[in-house]
């Protein structure tokens, strides 16, 4: 048998494992749900979230993907078939298997759809910035006018995805791994460099804001607040974990499927987790938001700045999101002077390296899919790929509101395929041979008392955000587009699966027995 791809080096799977995980979460996202949720009141159920959940989860996903790896298998169908099958008979594993595979897969396709998008803009938006193209404008019109020049908003896409599939197209080894050991570092330099200015700015333009009133919005706890809201900050802080460390995916585990059988998972996986967090609460909570406070008066409208300072601060809280960024920091970066446009370029720049790198781990999910699944050349794999995200991508340019749907229903599905993590790779598993291959060449002994935590807390603590995010998706409606898009992929997902484990298995699944390993 042809020998499948490998990580060649361990800091190159690292670094590609971070990549994977910061994105764009780290810098809007997370500013966005603190700043939202009460400010220091959503540190603490984040960190709860984190330690019981975030951890646990991600660990299972690592574990599942090595275990996928051993047997040529990089996609959650067949991965998720063989897990099953230790408890199951093969003709009921098939079907854990196939709505695990339709579910990743069909999840994919639609966050990229619009994920995709949002990384072009980012790449727009790093030209606008170093041209100075916005200066001196209304930052909203721009925006708006930018959106609706279709060609543009094409071309930035455009880029970006032809350099994702040609970083895919070389492999994993020979190509992911090698832009990821370019990019990451650069992600972390451009972070630094930034939050290092951001520390020393002080109060720029009026000596009533600082950045100092932005650290202390995030690090003062705020109980009273936590107190009143208990159960809306714990849904944001479970789901924002949830969405920040990639889970729910079927992407850790692709990656983690190119490792070897015996190559460290638990202090691989904790590594992951805590570059991801160095990202996001360190850097990705130093910039967005103490920048906002210290450039109030100019974002702030001067009404409401002229009720003082807590209004001020709720209205940024309010406003903060994906259009803040772009709307609202371009005004900061403008008043900047020249100095703004290096920092905005940085800025965007750093939102694109984040963006692209969760991207190429998502992109080679499908094309290994492809692959492996139904035995289609990488090389062909990668532009069949391109296309489908450029149709997909379609009706995100062309019907408004359509992403806004479609990632309210992603958000849910993201958490019920994590519910299939646990009730698969660690239940059908079964729990003893999941600690087991956890510990298989591993770098570091998790305590036992780690276990009933992943047993039962985590799959509790699970509730949360799935309950958060159903809640916020039927709060909204979704149009026929969405839903249209929705069901194909379903549709194409349950075939694609069904037919792949088929395929791979069909002998013990005309059999059916359990299998009895010796
Ligand atoms: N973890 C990424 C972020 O923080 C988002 C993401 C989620 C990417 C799921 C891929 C899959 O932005
Ligand atoms: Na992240």
């Amino acid at each position: 048998m042809e020998q499948r791809d490998q990580w060649a080096t361990k800091i190159g799977l690292i670094l590609a494992m971070a990549g994977n995980a910061v994105g764009l979460g780290n810098f809007v996202r997370f500013p966005t749900q603190v700043a939202q949720n009460g400010g220091g009141a959503f540190m603490v159920p984040y960190f709860v979230a984190l330690f019981f959940l975030g951890i646990p989860v991600m660990w299972i996903e690592w574990v599942a993907g090595r275990y996928g790896g051993k047997y040529g298998h990089g996609t959650l169908g067949p991965t998720y078939y063989l897990m099953a099958r230790e408890s199951l008979k093969p003709r009921s594993a098939l079907w854990l298997g196939v709505i695990s595979g339709m579910l990743a897969f069909s999840l994919t396709v639609l966050l990229n759809s619009y994920y995709l998008h949002l990384i072009g803009w980012s790449a727009a938006y790093s030209w606008f910035s170093i041209t100075g193209a916005y200066f001196g404008q209304n930052t909203g019109d721009f925006f708006s006018n930018y959106l609706s020049n279709h060609g543009e908003v094409f071309l930035f896409w455009g880029i970006t995805v032809i350099l994702l599939s040609i970083a895919v197209g070389q492999g994993v080894s020979k190509g992911i791994e090698r832009w990821v050991k370019v990019m990451m570092p650069l992600l972390y330099i451009f972070a630094i460099i930034m939050v290092g200015y951001i520390f020393v700015l002080g109060s720029p333009i009026d000596p009533n804001w600082s950045t100092i009133d932005g650290f202390k919005f995030i690090w003062s706890p705020n109980w009273s607040y936590l107190g009143d809201h208990l159960w809306d900050v714990m849904l944001a802080a479970t789901g924002q974990i949830f969405f920040t460390l990639s889970l729910g995916m079927g992407i850790i585990q692709n990656y983690a499927s190119y490792l070897g059988p015996k190559d460290d998972v638990a202090l691989s996986g904790l590594a992951t987790v805590s570059l991801n967090e160095f990202a996001e609460v360190v850097l990705g909570g130093s910039i967005a938001i103490p920048l906002a406070t210290a450039y109030a008066p100019k974002i702030v409208p001067a009404d409401v700045l002229a009720k003082g300072k807590s209004e001020a601060l709720a209205w940024i809280g309010q406003k903060f999101g994906l259009g803040f960024s772009y709307t609202s920091l371009p005004n900061v970066f403008v008043s900047m002077g020249d100095a703004g446009k290096l920092f905005g370029a940085m800025w965007f720049l750093l939102l694109w390296f984040a963006g692209f790198t969760s991207a190429i781990a998502m992109y080679n999910y499908l094309v290994a899919l492809l692959e492996e699944d139904l035995n289609i050349k990488r090389s062909i794999g990668t532009w069949i790929v391109f296309l489908i995200y450029f149709i997909m991508g379609l009706p995100v340019v062309y019907i408004s509101g359509y992403m806004d749907q479609v990632d309210a229903w992603v958000s849910f599905q993201l958490t019920l395929l994590a519910l299939f993590d646990i009730i698969v790779a660690v239940y059908l598993f079964k729990p003893d041979n999941f600690w087991k291959e956890l510990h298989e060449g591993a770098w570091m002994e998790v305590p036992g008392w780690y276990k009933p935590i992943i047993l039962y807390i985590a799959p509790i603590l699970l509730l949360l955000p799935l309950v958060g995010t159903f809640k916020s998706f039927i709060s909204g409606r979704i149009g026929i587009a969405p839903w249209t898009a929705i069901i194909v992929m379903w549709i194409i997902g349950f075939i694609e699966s069904y037919y792949s484990i088929k395929r791979k298995y069909a002998e013990e699944l005309e059999k059916n027995e359990v299998i009895v390993k010796v």
